[in-house]
């Protein structure tokens, strides 16, 4: 996408070694000035590069920086999203790719922000959004019209998070219906799926799925409300594009076969409520449940105290007692 961005690509892959600028030149079939030019931009956005002369450039180690380029070094040229914005602050991810969304922003784009100011959850809740230690991104998804399993596409996310996190940091995080995702014991990441219908035909114009995942906060600097329910990642050097990057491969990935059954059966997997004994609020009245199962839907299949089962669609479901499962085994 740019020099830019396939200049940290080389560099990366030769973390602490010296590459040449004729190396780099070559590679990417551009003059030598270009890459010089490359480095300096490079370093203005924050990387540390040391140059020497007759060895070239390396990459030193930097800090957890979020730029366009670094998302971009992590994926292959054709994964990458048609845009990519990378804000330092913003009111809400979600609000602002619904925006672009509205201007006819292609499939597939990605919204990045160091910030958010007034990040909203589910329910009308807000989710805190502190700059540096977490990550906060929204997918812009155009579904095809025919497709039928666009509402599978909360639980892709959800399966995409908990996958990006076991592969990069060999963790076990968990799937709460629908789409919290737990690790020890604590949530770590809240997702927020919102669509725009196309008001002639009724159709689903696009949609957004807006993931937020707490790095490194720690638990002090939580609000006091969150405190002890709100977890992180917590693994020292992450880098937030990386992981980014990896959760939108996965989700762009899976977003092309929704329809398939190893989705659901990948969700069920990774989900900690069956067998579990719940409340929620039904008609309006707080009830307990124990559950049967996640449904090919997606939807919740719960048994009453009476005995009654019935299937539940969405909504907020608390698990009884301990979280104990999920303290269990993070580590592999
Ligand atoms: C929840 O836990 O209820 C869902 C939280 C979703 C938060 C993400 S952060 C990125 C995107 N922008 C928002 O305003 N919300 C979502």
């Amino acid at each position: 996408m740019s020099t830019k961005s396939d200049v940290l690509f080389l560099l990366k892959k030769q973390q602490n070694k010296f590459v040449s600028g004729q190396q780099i030149a070559d590679v990417l079939k551009l003059s030598r000035t270009s890459i010089w030019k490359a480095i300096k931009a490079l370093e203005e956005d924050g990387y540390l590069i040391s140059a020497v002369r007759n060895l070239g450039y390396r990459l030193r180690e930097s800090a957890d920086i979020m730029t366009k380029d670094d998302v971009l070094s992590f994926l292959d040229k054709e994964k990458r999203p048609p845009d990519i914005r990378v804000l330092k602050t913003v009111d809400s991810t979600n609000d602002y790719a619904k925006k672009l969304a509205l201007c006819g922003e292609p499939n597939g784009s990605l919204v990045l922000a160091e910030e958010q100011t007034s990040g909203r959850g589910r329910n009308g809740k807000s989710f805190y959004s502190p700059e540096k230690t977490g990550l906060y991104m929204s997918v812009l998804l155009r579904p095809d019209r025919n497709d039928s399993g666009v509402h599978l596409l909360t639980l892709a996310a959800a399966v995409a998070v908990c996958e990006t996190i076991e592969k990069l940091y060999a963790l076990r995080p968990r799937i709460k219906w629908v789409n919290d995702i737990y690790l020890n014991g604590k949530k770590i990441c809240g997702i927020l799926s919102e669509a725009g219908i196309d008001l002639e035909s009724g159709g689903i114009e696009y949609v957004v799925i807006g993931i937020g995942i707490n790095c490194t906060t720690t638990d002090a600097a939580f609000p006091e409300e969150l405190r002890g329910k709100a977890g992180s990642i917590g693994i020292i050097g992450i880098s937030r594009c990386e992981l980014a990057a990896g959760i939108y491969e996965r989700i762009t990935e899976m977003f092309g076969r929704l329809g398939e059954k190893s989705l659901i059966e990948r969700y069920r997997e990774l989900s900690i409520v069956q067998g579990k004994e719940i409340d929620f609020l039904y008609e309006g009245i707080e009830t307990r449940a124990v559950v049967n199962g996640i449904n090919d839907d997606g939807s919740l299949s719960v048994r009453l105290k009476g005995g009654t089962n019935i299937f539940l669609l969405g909504g907020e479901i608390s698990l009884i007692g301990e979280l104990d499962y999920i303290k269990a085994g993070n580590a592999i």
